[in-house]
């Protein structure tokens, strides 16, 4: 399928910007909208398609801002509704499109309708909204299942009057019960606000969770789709349900789905025709640098992508995943939730090499490119902040034992030197004494910067397009294919050199040939001539 304006989406590349660390422009320490708008030209030239804001909604924070308090309303720290109308407008005139986040899951314990439901007694119809269950035991002293929380402990929180609610994350985000039609209608009015004020999509958070089994059985053996509380078949109604809104427009709007599921049937379903338009790739994100392990994910991923006709992602991170520099410079660089602790050896040198080369393999593959904010400068994960600072409920509700997230959540350096590096006031993360090295000037001015390397992939990702993808056999280390008549990308994951084709011209490397070979955490694209010429 071609990728007129209609299908901008299929290939794009969608810079993901977490609004609280990208800049500050009233210098409060919290980047803003204001922040972001100022820095518009340097998205621009970046040469980025999209942007995907996590949620910007007014909030109390308690999970980064997928605490939705008020989703007709800005969080007053990051500006107004008319600064993101505005910022939207702004953005489209540079050829940028905006996306937004919808947290459909669960609400902030903020929201109106919860507080409603605080107020009722038990068995008030305004507890319909969520869920509220009597306990188990004598007394109702058990939660009515041992469900826990995607951040630890158990996913239900007792009342003074005894009834327990259900969230999946924390206590301070109550889940939805998608079965009541408020909820519903709620939802697609919150689709239509900001798909009015010219959004071009959605990104949806925790997208397969929100159908629950009303009989709350315990999570154990269960048929596909047979989850209480994940990938349920009545899920897919409710994004038929928005596909059709989004086609409702003149630009149809676009839904992008977060969909972690391990089995990639389940996932394409998601995928379908009806449904989303495409769903971030997180079997590639978590695998380690290995070129069979990453062969047979882009061999699986493009397969069925192919049989849905959805476009693959690509994704080497975002804002609850480790940053590249480091996950790849970790003896076991793939990436789980469960095994994030504390310590690890990294040897950061290594790491920046391979995601210097991750972003050239992502790059040249079919489909849409994410890049998240400042992966683009290479930065590392911080991994030293100090437990005072901070917020991350992963992170607390673990008892400190796993880091959480906010290492990859580090506000952006712009300048070499000077107040927060550029960012604004001192920041609500404190940036590393060295994370000048990083910064957009210092890397601006270096054509060898990791800066430079994404500006010129991105401006040469344009001409790939929809051209065909096929591999060509290599050492067991290498992996190399093709994207139409000849354009070649190799990737060395071996330690020792690598030869390159005949006849070919290195278009963008992302470490010096040595020898007209390629060194190792190495990537090169080559222009390949065909050999009758
Ligand atoms: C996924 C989001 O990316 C993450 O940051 C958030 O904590 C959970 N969903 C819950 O909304």
């Amino acid at each position: 399928m071609s990728s007129g304006p209609r299908n901008w989406w299929r290939n794009a590349v969608i810079y993901q910007v977490y609004p609280r660390s990208f800049a500050d422009a009233n210098g409060d320490g919290t980047g803003d909208l204001a922040g972001v708008r100022s820095r518009l030209p340097y998205l621009a030239r970046l040469g980025v398609d999209a942007l995907w804001f996590t949620p910007w909604y007014r909030s109390p924070q308690n999970d980064g801002g997928y605490d939705v308090a008020d989703y007709r309303d800005i969080d007053p720290v990051l500006g107004t509704v008319e600064d993101a109308e505005a910022l939207i407008a702004e953005a489209l005139e540079m050829g940028i499109r905006t996306i937004v986040d919808i947290v459909p899951n669960h609400v902030s314990s903020e929201h109106e309708w919860f507080a409603e439901a605080l107020a009722a007694a038990p068995g008030d119809p305004a507890r319909d909204r969520f869920w509220f269950r009597d306990g188990r035991g004598e007394s109702g002293e058990l939660p009515p299942t041992e469900w826990t929380s995607s951040f630890s402990g158990p996913a239900w929180s007792r009342l003074d009057d005894g009834q327990w609610y259900l969230h999946l994350f924390a206590p301070e985000q109550p889940d939805l019960n998608w079965s009541h039609p408020d909820v519903v209608a709620e939802h697609e009015a919150v689709l239509r606000f900001w798909y009015d004020r010219g959004v071009a999509g959605v990104r949806i958070d925790s997208a397969s969770m929100l159908v629950k089994d009303p009989d709350l059985p315990e999570v154990g053996d269960h048929e596909p789709g047979g989850h209480p509380h994940n990938d349920r078949d009545g899920v897919h109604d409710i994004y038929r349900r928005w596909r059709k809104i989004a086609d409702s427009y003149a630009q149809p709007r676009v839904l992008v789905g977060e969909v972690w599921l391990p089995e990639a049937d389940r996932f394409a379903r998601y995928l379908r025709d009806d449904e989303m338009h495409m769903a971030f790739n997180f079997d590639f994100m978590t695998r380690g640098w290995d070129a069979e392990t990453l062969r047979e994910s882009i061999e699986t991923t493009l397969a069925t992508h192919r049989d849905v006709g959805a476009p693959p992602t690509w994704v080497l991170s975002n804002h609850d995943i480790t940053r590249p520099v480091t996950r790849y410079g970790r003896r076991d660089s793939s990436f789980s939730f469960e095994t994030k602790r504390f310590g690890t050896p990294t040897d950061l040198e290594r790491g920046a090499r391979r995601a210097r080369a991750a972003a050239l393999l992502t790059a040249a593959l079919p489909g849409v490119l994410y890049v998240y904010q400042g992966d683009e400068l290479g930065l590392p994960e911080v991994e030293d902040l100090p437990a005072e600072v901070r917020e991350d409920p992963m992170h607390h509700r673990s008892g400190g034992v796993d880091p959480g997230r906010d290492g990859c959540r580090v506000p952006l350096p712009w300048t070499s030197g000077g107040k927060a590096f550029g960012f604004g006031g001192p920041p609500w993360l404190p940036q590393p004494a060295d994370w000048g090295r990083y910064a957009v000037e210092s890397q601006l001015a270096d054509p060898d910067s990791t800066l430079s390397l994404y500006r010129r992939v991105i401006g040469l990702r344009r001409e790939l397009r929809d051209a065909d993808f096929a591999w060509i056999p290599t050492d067991p280390q290498v992996l190399a294919f093709r994207r139409g008549e000849d354009l070649t990308c190799v990737v060395n994951f071996g330690d020792a050199p690598a030869a390159l084709p005949d006849h070919a011209e290195a278009l963008i490397a992302s470490a010096r040939l040595e020898d007209g070979r390629l060194p190792g955490d190495a990537a090169v694209w080559l222009r390949t001539r065909p050999s009758h010429q």
